[in-house]
């Protein structure tokens, strides 16, 4: 199995954080969202240790909220002691109502709005990783307003391509996100930061991409990132204490998929740092990671009911499921790879190769192609693995369809965090 959280039972049933998922879809009905909060801990974890053994005591790793936003997920963070990356007001109203100390938080965002801007500060948001010269002074204004001096980082596009797939791609020079080094705009940037009387420039992040295998297209980072830091303390007398190298580390959603070992990684990254700050003359900075994908995929799983199972001769075979693209547009937005199996009888044949498509009108709503399970039959349990990042934080209505609940496993008991959308919560902002 691709993930230690997963087996079979006696009863030929798939298992999930320990729990037959049957018994979880027939107390809960599908389609339906898990959730295994042992495994979003054992993952901040192996990060907390990697980050604090190779790069010092400084060092910290932020989850990046994107991946999954529910106020729930902010009390496990709260208790890693794990800091936050969020994007948007929404993301920064969610993790305060989940309690976590906005303190530890990084608001990201390459549109910050002035009002987005004041609601951060009225949250107490620890750091802006501001984005433009037009940000930076909104920033500064609304601090002076308050008479406060603003903790920053610049978001710097570094020009690498980790080879991901293109649209999530975001460090190369051709970017919406930050400041490019090479055009001199992440120098000008620093120097207008360096002037600003209610801002404290803290340091410098970059984010190089998502689902990255290799640890190159970290060190490359790395490299840039605190020759910049080199040349900036040489250009202007002001070295980084931060320095953020953004998330982006991959996760196993098949089989083939290489085995990640981030302690590794994270250990090859962290000597080659050191090694640049040696020969750079820079003090060795404290470190941020923003790990999302790897904190929540691998604890999330979504189980499905087969509806029509259809053989079109000559061609291929069709199942259907009571979800799709409204809980999981990744397949459809980047033909994204997942492992689904037929969750009731995984001790059968996968005899019978097939496209598990979803239910709304359109032909792009797809889960998967290629699948190999046993012929599934109307009511059988289909489970799509791996599905704990971008899948309910990317969810929608399409089809007035309702999103799924959120059902999370922790120490042998399963609660609902979320509860299964309505008609009327679909209905319930129009006039
Ligand atoms: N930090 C920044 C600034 C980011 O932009 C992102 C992801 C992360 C951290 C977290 O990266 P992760 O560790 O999750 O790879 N919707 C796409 C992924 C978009 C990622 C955007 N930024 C997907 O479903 O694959």
């Amino acid at each position: 199995m691709i993930c230690d959280n997963l087996d079979i039972n006696e009863a030929g049933h798939l298992t999930f954080a320990g729990r037959d998922t049957i018994e979880l879809a027939q107390k809960y009905a599908t389609p339906l969202y898990l959730l295994d909060e042992d495994k979003m801990r054992e993952k901040c974890r192996i990060y907390m240790t990697a980050m604090k053994k190779y790069f010092g005591e400084k060092a910290q790793p932020l989850y990046a909220g994107k991946a999954l936003c529910i106020k729930d997920i902010y009390r496990i963070m709260r208790e890693e002691g794990m800091g936050i990356d969020v994007v948007s007001p929404g993301e920064i109203y969610t993790a305060s109502a989940g309690g976590f100390p906005m303190e530890n938080s990084y608001f990201h965002g390459n549109n910050k709005t002035d009002s987005d801007i004041a609601f951060a500060m009225d949250t107490g948001v620890g750091y802006f990783v501001c984005d433009s010269d037009t940000e930076l002074l909104s920033i500064e204004a609304e601090a002076a307003r308050r008479g406060i001096k603003q903790k920053i980082l610049l978001r710097i596009t570094p020009g690498i391509d980790p080879h991901t797939h293109q649209s999530i791609n975001t460090g190369r020079v051709d970017s919406k996100f930050g400041a490019a080094i090479e055009t001199g705009q992440a120098k000008a940037l620093v120097a207008l930061a360096l002037k600003q009387p209610h801002i404290a420039l803290m340091g410098y992040h970059c984010h190089i991409g998502s689902q990255i295998f290799e640890t190159e297209p970290f060190t490359d980072a790395a490299d840039i990132m605190l020759g910049f830091s080199a040349d900036m303390k040489d250009a202007f007398g002001f070295e980084a204490e931060i320095i953020n190298l953004g998330g982006g580390m991959g996760v196993k959603y098949l089989e083939e998929h290489p085995e990640i070992d981030y302690e590794a990684n994270i250990a090859v990254i962290a000597d080659h740092m050191k090694a640049v700050c040696v020969k750079r003359g820079l003090k060795i900075p404290a470190v941020r990671m923003e790990p999302g994908r790897s904190i929540v995929a691998d604890a999330g799983m979504t189980l499905y009911t087969a509806g029509t199972v259809k053989t079109i001769p000559g061609f291929k075979n069709y199942v259907s499921v009571d979800g799709g693209m409204p809980d999981n547009p990744r397949f459809a937005l980047y033909q994204s790879p997942y492992t689904v199996v037929l969750a009731n009888r995984m001790n059968e044949e996968r005899d019978f190769v097939c496209t598990v498509a979803g239910r709304c009108c359109e032909s792009g709503d797809l889960i998967q192609e290629d699948v190999p399970m046993p012929r599934p039959n109307r009511g059988d349990i289909v489970a799509v693995m791996t599905t704990g990042a971008y899948n309910h934080s990317m969810a929608s209505n399409y089809n007035r369809i309702p999103r799924p609940p959120v059902v999370i496993l922790r120490g042998g008991e399963d609660k609902m965090i979320i509860r299964r959308e309505t008609y009327e919560d679909m209905l319930a902002c129009e006039i």
